[in-house]
């Protein structure tokens, strides 16, 4: 099975193919991609360990990357365009991602920069990257006061999602990459993109397959969460207006994420703490009726999710979120529900973002 998602962006048209294709036919659609091309494969280890002798990479090529948040780092980075420079690569060659959304994200951004610009190729392993970071062209490495703060708006030359990394991924990242997936349907209405059947009932049906990685029903899942971001995307490119609802969640988590080093929440565990937080206080201050209050609660709970039980400082976490990039004008910002499947934008001041955590307080387990 395969489907086709075009992104059309002022800056550049691609595709994205998500597919079960096997791992040869993945192999060729590589090599199609790059003919011609030197190559930088940027490579995370645990996927050079269960995949490599899958492809037919050459060592030279290949640039490997340690897992986890904590290695998308600048370090990496300059070692990175370091080993572009030492084989070679040209402003005609490329870099592909092959990995999460570390992978991703890095690659991204030293092609962004190496040389100006040059072509890559993101190839999602995880659940997360492929519903997500690998489609849209944020790239970013974090710095140890504010993750994703340093990157560039640079869109891939390709994207293939191919499910069958989703075989190996264990039960903690595909629950992560969820996170991302139940994202878009709390955000679903203001998407601009319409199907018969919205995300947040697909969802709601399709539990049992999803947890089980039932293929069809999976690719059907990321081809609604892509069709919601490439409308997004094709949009509002940069992060004008619009595309600020796929942060939905995201304030207090690139919080929770930065208190703890990067180290003790995944991304998607992190935006699932957020949702849930930002769902009650929205109901609590009137924001979305008792009805849609429940139905999101339900749904998060369908698959697993608890609200978060640890309570940080709240001054820390305001220290953290002025430093965020979607703030300004010393207010933060923040996506609210105003129903089950729509949110919009608020800006409040560091003081009022107290009362919001303190009150948030009484929704931990
Ligand atoms: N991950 C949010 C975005 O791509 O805008």
């Amino acid at each position: 099975m395969k489907q086709i998602l075009n992104i059309k962006t002022q800056t550049k048209e691609y595709s994205i193919e998500i597919s079960d294709n096997n791992f040869s036919k993945l192999n060729q659609e590589i090599n199609e991609a790059t003919k011609g091309q030197k190559r930088l494969i940027v490579i995370s280890k645990k996927v050079y360990d269960l995949y490599y002798n899958k492809f037919d990479f050459s060592e030279d090529e290949l640039f490997i990357l340690k897992d986890g948040e904590k290695e998308k780092n600048y370090k990496n980075y300059i070692k990175i365009v370091n080993r572009a420079a030492e084989i070679g690569l040209t402003r005609k060659d490329v870099m592909v991602a092959l990995g999460g959304g570390v992978v991703g994200d890095i690659t991204g951004f030293a092609a962004s920069t190496y040389m100006r610009g040059i072509d890559y190729i993101q190839v999602p392993t995880t659940l997360l990257s492929m519903v997500d970071s690998s489609v849209g062209g944020k790239t970013a490495i974090d710095l140890k006061e504010a993750k994703n703060i340093i990157g560039t708006f640079y869109q891939p030359k390709a994207v293939f999602v191919n499910i069958n990394f989703l075989k190996t991924l264990d039960k903690r990242q595909f629950l992560s990459g969820l996170g991302e997936v139940l994202k878009y349907a709390f955000i679903e209405e203001n998407c601009g993109y319409k199907t018969a059947l919205y995300l947040f009932e697909f969802l709601t049906l399709g539990c049992e397959k999803i947890l089980q990685k039932e293929p069809i029903t999976i690719i059907r899942m990321i081809e609604y969460c892509l069709n919601l971001k490439a409308s997004v995307v094709n949009q509002d490119e940069k992060e004008g207006g619009l595309r600020k609802v796929l942060n939905f969640g995201h304030t207090l988590a690139h919080a929770l994420e930065t208190i703890t080093k990067y180290k003790k929440y995944t991304h998607g565990e992190a935006v699932v703490y957020g949702m849930f937080f930002i769902i009650n206080w929205a109901y609590k201050h009137e924001y979305i009726s008792y009805s849609d209050y429940r139905l999101s609660m339900e749904l998060l709970e369908k698959y697993g999710f608890k609200p978060l039980s640890k309570i940080y400082s709240n001054e820390k976490l305001i220290e953290i979120m002025k430093k965020d990039k979607k703030a300004s004008d010393g207010k933060i910002t923040f996506i609210i529900p105003v129903s089950k499947k729509r949110v919009k934008e608020i800006k409040l001041t560091p003081q009022e973002v107290y009362y919001m955590l303190e009150d948030g307080e009484r929704f931990t387990s």
